[in-house]
This record gives structure tokens, sequence and C-alpha cells, in this order.
């Protein structure tokens, strides 16, 4: 028989020590996307809102490609952010910080070696444990508010399909079958400090993500729509973007999606 679903919002709650982020939970047992609800302009949803579901059916990942979770296993889901002034030219810095920060929760709830993969990835021993997802709503030329999606494999054991990364989860690394409300509770904590740091400190957002990061300094390929560039991964910037040293100088990068030659 297939596991039901069995969250469990007494832990989760008990947990949750957030003003904001989380306190309206929407959940739902089957759903297209968890990011597509939020973005939708019509919806009155407050700031801080998250959804979360135990099954998408049309879960979307980075470059149009297809987010697959089995139900009721892993944490997908989605906070709604407004963007404000402090946040409106952050949104990168937001996005290598998301990562980072659940790199930290996983690390420190679990012990497991955890790092983080340009621009927003997390791997578990160079597999892929987890990956988000932002996306703008904008009026006009402005953003005015932020969607971040994010999917952590957390009991799922079996994958299909094609990766570029390997996937792993939590039970495949720690051998053993992990409650999903507490985490999800630890990150929505962590997530509300980053929120303030991206804002009024974020170098030491960058920073923190660099320490998460062993890449830097390694031969990469870089393949942005299916053009390949290949240098070495030489730093972030300022603003979150990737520094690549190649023979023709250092390049600036701004999307695309990194695998390190070895
Ligand atoms: C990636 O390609 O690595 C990003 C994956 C993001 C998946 C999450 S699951 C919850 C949220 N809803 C979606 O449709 N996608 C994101």
């Amino acid at each position: 028989m297939e596991p039901q679903p069995n969250f469990n919002f007494d832990q989760f709650d008990i947990k949750l020590e957030t003003e904001s982020i989380g306190r309206n939970f929407l959940y739902f047992a089957e759903i297209d996307s968890t990011n597509a609800i939020l973005k939708d302009k019509t919806s009155k949803n407050q700031n801080g809102t998250v959804v979360f579901a135990e099954k998408q059916n049309a879960g979307k990942g980075r470059f149009n490609n297809t987010w697959e979770s089995a139900k009721g296993q892993n944490l997908t889901f989605s906070i709604l952010l407004n963007i404000d002034k402090h946040l409106k030219d952050k949104l990168n810095i937001l996005n290598l910080g998301t990562a980072q920060v659940l790199a930290s929760t996983i690390e420190n709830l679990f012990q497991l070696q955890v790092e983080v993969k340009w621009p927003n990835d997390v791997l578990i021993k160079r597999k892929k444990a987890a990956g988000i997802l932002i996306e703008a709503v904008s009026l006009g030329a402005n953003i005015k508010k932020a969607v971040i999606g994010i999917g952590l494999n957390v009991n799922q054991t079996e994958f299909h399909g094609e990766f570029n990364y390997p996937p792993t989860s939590l039970k495949l690394e720690l051998n053993q079958e992990i409650a999903r409300e507490k985490i999800l509770a630890e990150f929505l904590n962590n997530f509300e400090e980053l929120l303030q740091k991206v804002k009024y400190k974020p170098q030491a957002v960058l920073q923190s993500w660099r320490d998460k990061c062993d890449m830097i300094g390694e031969r990469i390929c870089l393949n942005q729509d299916g053009k390949l560039k290949n240098g070495v991964f030489d730093d972030i910037d300022e603003t979150g973007q990737l520094l690549l040293r190649t023979e023709k100088g250092i390049k600036v990068i701004n999307y695309g999606d990194v695998t390190v030659i070895h």
C-alpha cells in the first residue's frame, strides 16, 4: 500500500517561532504547483504565507524543468514575500541566502555535511538534496512580490528520470525515516532571520554562502541554454553573480547550470 501523508501540524506549530513567515499556512494534499498558486496576482494572501503540498502534479524546476517528488515523502512548499524597498534589488542575494540557510538547517539538525552549488542547489556528498525556484510577481516594471519555492527530498528513496546531478534524500543519507515537521519549522525560523540579514547585512549573507560552497576555486563547466563555457569558479561578486575565470579574463555570469569538472 502507498504510504499515507502524515504531516503533524502540532509538531510543526510547536517548533515554529516566527512572527510572519508560515503564520498563514495553507496545506494541500494535491495541487499543481505551490509556486503557481502564490504567483496568482489576484490572490490576497498575506506576506509570509506558506503553501505546502503533499503532491504536486506540475511541480516546476529551474530552466522549465519539472520537479518530481513522491507523494507525502518530502517537503515541497513555497513562501510568499512582499518586496519592499530593502529587498527590491537583492533577490539574487535572497536566492543564495535561502540555499545557505537550508543547507545550514539540515547540517545542524542531522550533523550531515551539506554544501551549496551556485546559485541555489543544496548538495549532500555532491548529490542534489534540494532545489529552489524563486519567481517574481511584477506589476508593470516593478517587482511587488516574490515566491520562494523549495523542494527538499526527505524520505524518497527512488528517483526516476535523467539528472545532471544525481539526486539524494535525507533518508538515503541517514538510513532512517525522517520527520518533516521539525525541518520545515526550523527552516522557516532561520529564513525569517535571513530576511533581516539580506536587507541590512547583504555582504554577510554572501560570505555565509561562500563558506558553504566547496566549488570556489574548482574547474567548472557552465551550461547556459545548451551553450557550454569552461573556466575556474573564481568567486561570486557583491550581487551574487558568478565570476568565471577563463583564458579571456573574468566573466560575470548571472544564470546557468554549473558542473564541476574532475
Ligand atoms: C530546481 O530546479 O532545482 C528548483 C526546484 C524547485 C521545486 C519547488 S517544489 C515547491 C515549489 N513549487 C514548484 O512548482 N516548484 C518549487
